[in-house]
């Protein structure tokens, strides 16, 4: 029996309506399983510019500080995508929270759902049995390099990709850590025949590899993972890699899993961790009640086996996921041409679903 404060930070477009589902599963898992969670929701994103001028206002980022997990939906909005000359902007917020809440490693596991294979654009004989779990650098490299400006009177302007061994060593600790508990495989992907950034990152998981002789270590450039990726997913295990490169190989991987509305993901460190759908806010389809909350719900799952230790918890999660699946229930972008109409579920309906599984499940 455990007492959790829990921060859900809906952000913008879609965010808030799978928040919702995610905060309605954890409230239904606490009854369930006789604990006490309590939820604040606070502002991230645009929503918060509108309500602050801030992206992450200082009381969203005390009240992270205080939580033992967050729950975060999506940040982003149109109006600044096509606007660079906005100095003030939603991603910020993101930006910020992962920064100041140290939280380095970022976890994707891509597990392709039997059921969903049709839904991806990869032939399902490829998919099928691919499980891999991802290791994105969260609070270095190119995100967050100095200098980061404009020169020349704005004519010229510059990123820096910049890691240091320390921040490298500790990722790839954790991606060797996790290796060891599944096929004993890393693939560290880096752009080492180009990049100096590179070439301190696989000089440094060399190193780290060194305490891990169990596992096969194997280098791979960004622009041939890309590739194999989609070639031969099965091939992977564990993947590391740094910021940009996984933010990129991580939205690839979502098709292996039949649809982006499906991942979930966590990102830790040293303190309180956020699990969040690695889909974006998609502001297309907000307030339509047909965004696929799954991804949260199943974030609710990472939330409660890392953060909280409950693996029997985030275990019934994804039951219930699983079973609203196998009964033939779809969100309309995991649908495939043969869903009857009728298994068709808006974003409210299948949340539902999921959550009678979870009470369900637990009184029977
Ligand atoms: C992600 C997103 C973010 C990122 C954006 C919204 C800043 O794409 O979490 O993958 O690039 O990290
Ligand atoms: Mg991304």
């Amino acid at each position: 029996m455990a007492n959790k404060n829990i921060v859900v930070l809906g952000g913008d477009g879609i965010g808030p309506e799978v928040t919702a589902w995610g905060n309605d599963v954890l409230k239904n898992i606490a009854d369930a399983f006789g604990h006490t969670f309590s939820f604040e929701n606070h502002l991230i994103g645009h929503a918060a510019i509108e309500a602050t001028g801030e992206p992450l206002p200082d009381e969203t980022l005390q009240a992270c500080k205080k939580a033992d997990a967050i729950l975060l939906g999506a940040v982003g909005h149109p109006m600044y995508d096509n606007d660079p000359s906005k100095k003030v902007r939603p991603e910020q917020g993101l930006l910020k929270i992962r920064k100041s809440l140290g939280l380095y490693t970022n976890i994707r596991p891509i597990q392709i759902f039997d059921e969903l294979a049709h839904a991806s654009s990869i032939k399902p004989e490829i998919l099928k049995g691919a499980d891999i779990l991802f290791f994105r650098e969260l609070t270095g490299g190119i995100y967050f390099g100095e200098p980061r400006e404009r020169q020349e009177n704005g004519e010229v302007a510059i990123d820096t990709m910049r890691y240091s061994k320390m921040e490298v060593r500790r990722i790839a600790e954790k991606a060797f850590d996790a290796a060891m508990t599944r096929r004993k495989i890393v693939h560290s992907i880096d752009k080492a025949n180009v990049l100096e950034s590179s070439r301190l990152w696989r000089e440094t998981v060399n190193e780290v590899a060194k305490n891990y002789p169990e596992v096969k270590l194997i280098h791979m450039f960004i622009d041939n993972a890309a590739m194999q990726l989609i070639k031969d997913p099965k091939q992977f295990d564990v993947v590391v890699t740094g910021n940009m490169f996984g933010d990129i190989l991580t939205d690839e991987a979502s098709q292996i899993a039949g649809s982006l509305g499906m991942l979930a993901s966590a990102s830790v460190g040293d303190s309180v961790g956020i699990y969040e759908p690695i889909h974006g806010s998609a502001p297309d389809i907000a307030g339509q009640n047909i965004a696929n909350p799954l991804a949260t719900i199943l974030s609710t799952a990472l939330l409660l086996d890392i953060s909280f230790g409950m693996k029997e918890e985030a275990q019934a999660v994804i039951d219930a996921v699983d079973a609203v699946l196998k009964d033939g229930y779809r969100t309309s972008d995991i649908a495939g041409n043969n869903t009857p109409k009728d298994k068709i579920l808006g974003t409210d309906a299948i949340g539902q679903q999921v959550v009678d599984r979870i009470r369900a499940a637990v009184t029977t």
